[in-house]
């Protein structure tokens, strides 16, 4: 990879995300021929906003690749609570660990790391901005299932305004070839104007609609992402638009056989409990993906630096 930090996947080619995809799937087809490969590096694991899969997904790769972690989980037992600026934190984990993963609320957060880290650092979500990482396991769930990612059509569903995943999926689909794209959302939730317009840049064929149900019988794919009520300036607005969509086992009646659901997880009350055991749902194999994708990044750029 020519990349030194990952904050967008608007910086990484499409040649670069399908060596990850092989890379990913030789890992994980063959564990144990890389389980040493990152033996006496260190993973810094940043996390200033919570997280689930992303920090325990990364911190797994990690350690399943030899290597260490070191980190924190929330900014209150930080030196960020003692109001140490993100520069000087930076500065100081340069020479604590080889590689950073950081999750941090301040979107344009990447330009600070630019300017101040030595080590690779890699985003694990930036405000309601990118979450480059989460898109590249999404990508690369959808090729597992397709065999390529040509000729799709594709649903994004849910809070398309404030899901930090859903710009990053988008821009990530956009390098892919013959991609349909229905973004699906209440009129409020809509992507917001600087996304629209740098998918027009990048001459992504989308349409936009309200209601599922214009769009279900069409799709390869429907990707699910729950209300970021932390994002809504008004809490007035979450209470008014909470529960305004929900998949469920009678949403899918129109749906194609070989239909696929992905969701980046949490979820809330967005799909129904009872689409999990149906041939549809793929959210868990998808935050499983995520360990291998994320053990192929550390690997690759580790092996740059
Ligand atoms: C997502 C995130 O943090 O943006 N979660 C994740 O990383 N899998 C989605 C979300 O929080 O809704």
């Amino acid at each position: 990879m020519t990349l030194k930090h990952l904050f967008s996947i608007l910086n990484v080619t499409r040649k670069e995300i399908e060596e990850l995809f092989s890379l990913a799937l030789d890992i994980e087809e063959h564990p144990s021929n890389y389980a040493n490969s990152c033996k006496s590096k260190i993973l810094a694991s940043l996390f200033f906003e919570p997280s689930t899969r992303t920090r325990l997904s990364f911190e797994s790769a990690m350690h399943r690749l030899g290597g260490d972690v070191i980190g924190f989980a929330t900014a209150k037992i930080s030196s960020a609570a003692k109001g140490e600026t993100i520069a000087d934190t930076i500065r100081v984990i340069n020479s604590y660990a080889d590689i950073a993963v950081i999750r941090h609320y301040i979107e344009g957060i990447g330009e600070v790391v630019k300017k101040f880290a030595t080590i690779p650092f890699i985003s694990g979500g930036t405000g309601s901005q990118e979450h480059p990482t989460q898109a590249l396991l999404d990508l690369y769930t959808i090729n597992k299932e397709f065999g390529e990612i040509k000729g799709l059509t594709i649903g994004l569903m849910g809070d398309l305004k404030y899901g930090r995943t859903i710009p990053s999926l988008l821009y990530g689909l956009a390098k892919f070839n013959n991609i349909k794209i229905w973004l699906i959302s209440p009129e409020e939730l809509k992507i917001r104007r600087g996304v629209e317009i740098r998918l027009r840049e990048l001459g992504v064929n989308y349409t936009i609609v309200e209601d599922y149900r214009e769009a279900i019988s069409e799709l390869d794919v429907l990707y699910v992402t729950r209300i970021q009520k932390e994002r809504f300036p008004d809490p007035l607005d979450y209470e008014r638009l909470k529960g305004s969509y929900r998949i469920t086992l009678e949403s899918l009646n129109e749906a194609r056989k070989h239909l696929i659901i992905l969701h980046p997880l949490p979820r809330v009350d967005e799909i129904a409990p009872e689409v999990d055991d149906t041939k549809h749902a793929r959210y868990f194999q998808q935050a499983k993906n995520g360990v291998w994708l994320r053990m192929a990044l550390l690997y690759s750029l580790l092996k740059e630096d």
